[in-house]
């Protein structure tokens, strides 16, 4: 039995994951999202699969609505093979520009990309300690690469995608004991809300191929920022 826990999953990328677990045999997803009522989709889909999708409240920034949602999940599991970080945020109103930035802009993305998922992962640890060869994955971007970053803007997201990746390391370092494997992961440029219907891969295809890299992930991966073709990624 696989347990799988993932963050935003009423639409975009995480909704797919959902929607491709839910296929499996021996899996059960524990599929959060802020707002479980207004989550159309993916209560069709558990009313569809009612015995491998609970669906978990959880609004990331708030500390005591992640650990509600780890005694949720603690309450009917006793440990997680797969932690998948996917919530984030890409604000394009205002845009995060050079000179248009405020504090807060910037502060509330990091929250909600980088701070969150250590939040998160820090309420799970007992479970996952306690899963089988445990993964971690942190949905990372492409535009969290220093190597890759030469054109300016996107004040919020890039440096919070890089500062996720610094937490993948920190992960991989500290969690490494336990037998849990954690790596950043970029989904490619995906068809959803934040990518725009002009980005290059429909969601389906891009979680398609991200699954075939987390099936595949041995403890020499751990620590590793790569792409939705396994393709690495520089720093
Ligand atoms: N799409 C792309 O081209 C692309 C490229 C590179 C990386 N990524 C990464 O892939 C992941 C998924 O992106 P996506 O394209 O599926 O984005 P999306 O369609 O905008 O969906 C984002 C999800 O995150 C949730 N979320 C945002 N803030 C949250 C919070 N504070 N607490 C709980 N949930 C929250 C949203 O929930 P609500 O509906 O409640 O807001 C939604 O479910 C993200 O990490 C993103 O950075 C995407």
């Amino acid at each position: 039995m696989q347990r799988i826990f993932i963050t935003g999953t009423n639409r975009g990328i995480g909704l797919e994951m959902v929607r491709q677990f839910s296929q499996r045999a021996d899996t059960h997803v524990f599929a959060a999202c802020r707002k479980p009522a207004d989550a159309v989709e993916l209560q069709a889909l558990a009313a569809q699969h009612p015995n491998s999708i609970t669906i978990i409240p959880l609004e990331t920034t708030d500390q005591n609505s992640i650990n509600a949602s780890a005694e949720k999940v603690a309450a009917q599991v006793d440990g997680l093979e797969l932690l998948i970080n996917n919530a984030a945020v890409n604000p394009s109103r205002p845009k995060q520009l050079f000179g248009e930035m405020t504090a807060e802009m910037m502060l509330s993305t990091l929250h909600v990309n980088a701070v969150a998922p250590l939040m998160v992962v820090q309420a799970f640890a007992p479970l996952l300690k306690a899963g089988v060869q445990a993964k971690i994955i942190n949905i990372s971007s492409g535009l969290g690469s220093m190597t890759r970053k030469l054109t300016g803007g996107l004040y919020g997201y890039s440096p919070s995608k890089a500062a996720l990746n610094m937490v993948t390391r920190g992960l991989a370092a500290d969690l490494k004991p336990f037998g849990i494997t954690t790596i950043s992961l970029h989904p490619g440029w995906v068809q959803t809300d934040m990518g725009s219907p002009e980005a290059d891969l429909p969601a389906s295809e891009s979680v398609q191929a991200m699954l075939k890299i987390v099936d595949g992930l041995t403890e020499e991966d751990n620590g590793t920022y790569l792409r939705w073709d396994g393709e690495p990624l520089p720093w």
